[in-house]
């Protein structure tokens, strides 16, 4: 019962102002752009801090048609498949989800906000579909250089624990490959051959293999604005400055920031190109990984997800103005 209530009513409150149009301020000349929110590791559509997410984004941006991604129909299985799944599947998933959401799909663009994980797996939908395209992603405290060492669990999660154990046991395997999620975007530096032979996800997203993925970089730059959050005392993504790209040598400490870094420098990715336009960003955010402020929360929607200008609205002609004299 409960399960379908609150995704009910969820929906309900989304479609109830679920269309595009133009902000009545303005006339025609700007809209307000969906939201896709792709949650984390161990969390689910239906919590409550998702729901209140969702009214936040509506109350700061009005008319924002929130859509909060699922791999499943109740919010346990969707809480699973956070753990345990092939992320090429689930990916291709979210392609087929978001391309056949109507809503999603008439707009001209959506906007889209993930939360650790599900940062990475946004970038991984935008490079391999971009379909309905993205106009500004965002990022808090995601693996986008993947992570070292498993999270530690909490005491009596029995789902993290059994995603631990098959992680701790052969994260190369075929087996963990397809089956356990962070071991699809697990990568130490001092294992990059066998990261490069076996990794299902992330080597393939970040284009380190030979031949590079020449969508998946203009994918990438077709974006207007690319910003991560990185939470400066993040001790469960290991380590912390995967958030921003940037590569730890774990046995000195190490850090190259992703400008120093051959993804960059030879632009595998389009990064480069972004961050030279301006429309790259480098950001921290306080506390422990995913301890969002309601504060922080409000201004990243605003800042980053408020209303644009309408591509489709029609230039203003410039007012005839009466000459003295004619
Ligand atoms: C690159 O990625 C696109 C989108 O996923 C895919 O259709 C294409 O086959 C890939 N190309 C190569 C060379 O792997
Ligand atoms: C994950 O799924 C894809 C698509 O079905 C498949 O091609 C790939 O082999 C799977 N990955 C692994 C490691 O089994
Ligand atoms: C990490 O640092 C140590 C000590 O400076 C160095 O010997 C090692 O080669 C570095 N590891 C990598 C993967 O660069």
């Amino acid at each position: 019962m409960h399960v379908f209530t609150v995704w009910a009513a969820l929906a309900a409150v989304a479609h109830s102002v679920a269309v595009i149009r133009p902000s009545p301020l303005d006339d025609d000349s700007t809209i307000q752009l969906p939201l896709v929110i792709w949650h984390g590791l161990g969390d689910d559509f239906e919590r409550d801090g998702m729901q209140e997410l969702a009214s936040l984004a509506e109350s700061v941006n009005p008319d924002t048609y929130v859509h909060i991604i699922r791999l499943a129909d109740t919010g346990s299985g969707d809480r699973q498949a956070t753990f345990f799944g092939n992320v090429t599947e689930q990916i291709e998933t979210v392609c087929e989800q978001l391309a056949a959401e109507p809503i999603l799909s008439s707009a001209p663009a959506i906007n889209a906000l993930g939360f650790s994980q599900g940062g990475q797996f946004l970038r991984g939908y935008i490079e391999r579909c971009n379909n309905p395209p993205v106009h500004n992603l965002v990022t808090f405290g995601s693996q986008h250089n993947g992570i070292s060492e498993f999270q530690s669990c909490a005491l009596g999660d029995w789902l993290c624990h059994g995603a631990e154990a098959l992680l701790r046991s052969g994260r190369w395997t075929t087996f963990a490959q397809s089956h356990v999620v962070p071991a699809q975007y697990f990568r130490d530096p001092t294992e990059l051959d066998a990261y490069l032979e076996n990794s299902n996800f992330l080597a393939d997203i970040n284009n380190e293999r030979e031949v590079k993925n020449k969508t998946y970089k203009k994918h990438l730059e077709s974006l207007n604005l690319f910003a991560m959050f990185m939470f400066d005392e993040d001790t469960v993504a290991i380590p912390k400055e995967s958030a921003l790209f940037a590569e730890v040598n774990a046995t000195d400490g190490t850090v190259t920031p992703l400008q120093e870094r051959k993804i960059y420098k030879e632009d595998w990715l389009g990064l480069k190109k972004l961050d030279n336009q301006g429309k790259l960003q480098f950001k921290s955010a306080p506390g422990q990984h995913m301890h969002l402020s309601e504060g922080l929360l409000k201004k990243t929607l605003k800042e980053y997800f408020g209303p644009i200008e309408n591509p489709e609205s029609q230039p203003q002609l410039p007012r005839l103005v009466a000459q003295p004299g004619l």
